[in-house]
């Protein structure tokens, strides 16, 4: 893997302009395989998970041609090749398991998932998701295979729309759920639905393919039996969190860099807290302005949440933030029972963080009695110094990375290959913003795909 080498101590500034969502493409694309009909995405990122997911859709049968200097894809799949997912993309990400909702209506063969892979936020269970495909009548199993084992999926007597109660709002069993819905017979109600903006972009995306699809006011999201498709155009929303990541790498290192494409209906939450710890925004026609006006504040009350709270993916880079605000703050991680990981890396570089096992704030949490670290108190600010840091998974890793480039002496750091799975042209931005970074290529062979988070 590829390293980076940082230098710290110096404001960004300047203007990058924000890519495609990565929680949104790569859903898309596997949304396209319900239809034989030619879809066509614009503002497609070029990250890694986008790679993984174009792959994979390549393995099932996909035609595809992605243009990535013009950031246009097009994916056609007229038939399918195979339904078996092969075990190389085993733990590599969350897309697999999509395949099942989405093959389901589209196969009378078994659908095969290689197992789907531990990370380090937590365990990552997909019950919810089990259960959904189930109630819709799918009949899932799990194997032992060869090296490790596989989910076997089919509905040889058809899936039949039914009512789906999530117990939690989980982003990928509503996906998973949704996929599935559109073939199943009938009308599915999807209850105690999550209504991420990627989840919206792809309700958009399916209305276009021809489903009949709506989102009731109880977060309810409900969905009609189709079989008739059309070609689709359809331009990928922004990524809210490179969006959030670059605003808080500009805050933080008391810099004034626009984002050019950031959309203000997105970043509702985000905004409110930059604005409680006194940094600076301003909503252009065209994008959002993030600038360091005046001392930074602390003393808040920080709460992850399902959309439209804070997302727990913009938590490791604002606590970086908050290691720069004056005052004793509190957060709580109430989506991922185990996200504090990276929090030891920046003590070592001098932050002052604790971590808690109960709820800290006014609400409890799924893990209020599972005796998970998911609150931490920290105090600011603080100097940073830099280190050699290795990263381990995706938002740790921007979130080391400020913390980089706010320690005025310089930092290594290893498994640099996990940003690009979520950020794209990551140092050539930085470098534009006035960052003294640089990348240095690894000298081994590249190794297959690893976690996507
Ligand atoms: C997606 C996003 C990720 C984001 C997360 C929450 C992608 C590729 N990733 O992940 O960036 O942080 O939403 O906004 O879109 N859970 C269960 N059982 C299940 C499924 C989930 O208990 O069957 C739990 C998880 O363990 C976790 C919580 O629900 O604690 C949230 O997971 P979920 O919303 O499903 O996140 P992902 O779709 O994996």
């Amino acid at each position: 893997m590829d390293m980076l080498k940082i230098t710290g101590g110096k404001p960004l500034s300047g203007k990058i302009r924000a890519g495609g969502a990565k929680n949104a493409m790569t859903k898309l694309l596997v949304a396209s395989l319900l239809s034989n009909k030619k879809c066509t995405f614009f503002n497609v990122p070029n990250i890694g998970d986008v790679d993984i997911t174009v792959d994979l859709c390549k393995e099932i049968g996909s035609e595809i041609n992605w243009d990535k200097e013009n950031k246009t894809l097009t994916i056609h799949t007229p038939s399918l090749k195979t339904s078996y997912i092969p075990q190389k993309y085993s733990g590599s990400n969350r897309i697999p398991i999509l395949l099942i909702g989405a093959l389901l209506g589209r196969t009378d063969e078994d659908i095969i998932v290689p197992t789907i892979g531990g990370d380090l936020i937590g365990s990552r269970p997909i019950d919810l998701h089990i259960q959904s495909l189930q109630r819709l009548g799918a009949r899932i199993e799990y194997r032992d295979m060869k090296k490790e084992g596989a989910y076997f999926a089919q509905a040889h007597e058809g899936l039949k729309g039914a009512i789906l109660t999530l117990n939690y709002p989980s982003v990928g069993a509503t996906e998973n759920s949704i996929l599935a819905a559109v073939r199943a017979k009938g009308t599915t109600l999807i209850k105690n639905a999550a209504i991420e903006p990627e989840i919206l972009d792809l309700i958009l995306f399916l209305q276009k393919l021809g489903v009949h699809i709506m989102v009731d006011v109880d977060r309810t999201i409900r969905i009609q039996e189709t079989h008739e498709f059309h070609e689709v155009e359809h331009t990928v929303l922004t990524d809210r969190n490179e969006v959030a990541s670059y605003a808080m790498a500009a805050i933080s290192t008391k810099g004034r860099v626009f984002i050019e494409g950031a959309e203000h209906l997105q970043m509702i939450a985000f905004l409110n807290k930059i604005r409680e710890i006194g940094g600076g925004f301003q909503v252009h026609a065209n994008g959002i302005e993030f600038f360091h006006h005046q001392e930074l504040r602390g003393g808040i009350h920080l709460e992850t949440d399902v959309h439209p709270g804070f997302m727990t993916d913009w938590q490791q880079p604002f606590v970086v933030l908050l290691t720069q605000s004056k005052g004793v703050s509190v957060v709580h991680e109430t989506v991922y029972e185990n996200r504090f990981g990276y929090t030891l890396t920046l003590k070592e570089m001098g932050a002052d963080i604790e971590l808690f096992t109960h709820c800290l704030g006014n609400k409890p949490c799924r893990f209020t009695s599972a005796n998970h670290i998911h609150s931490l108190v920290v105090k600011g600010p603080t100097p940073l110094t830099g280190k050699e840091i290795a990263i381990p998974d995706l938002r740790a890793g921007f979130a080391y990375v400020m913390a980089a480039l706010l320690a005025p002496d310089t930092s290594t750091i290893a498994s640099a290959n996990f940003l690009d799975r979520g950020y794209e042209h990551l140092v050539e931005k930085l470098i534009s913003l006035g960052a003294d970074i640089t990348r240095i290529p690894s000298t081994q062979k590249k190794s297959s795909p690893s976690i996507i988070v």
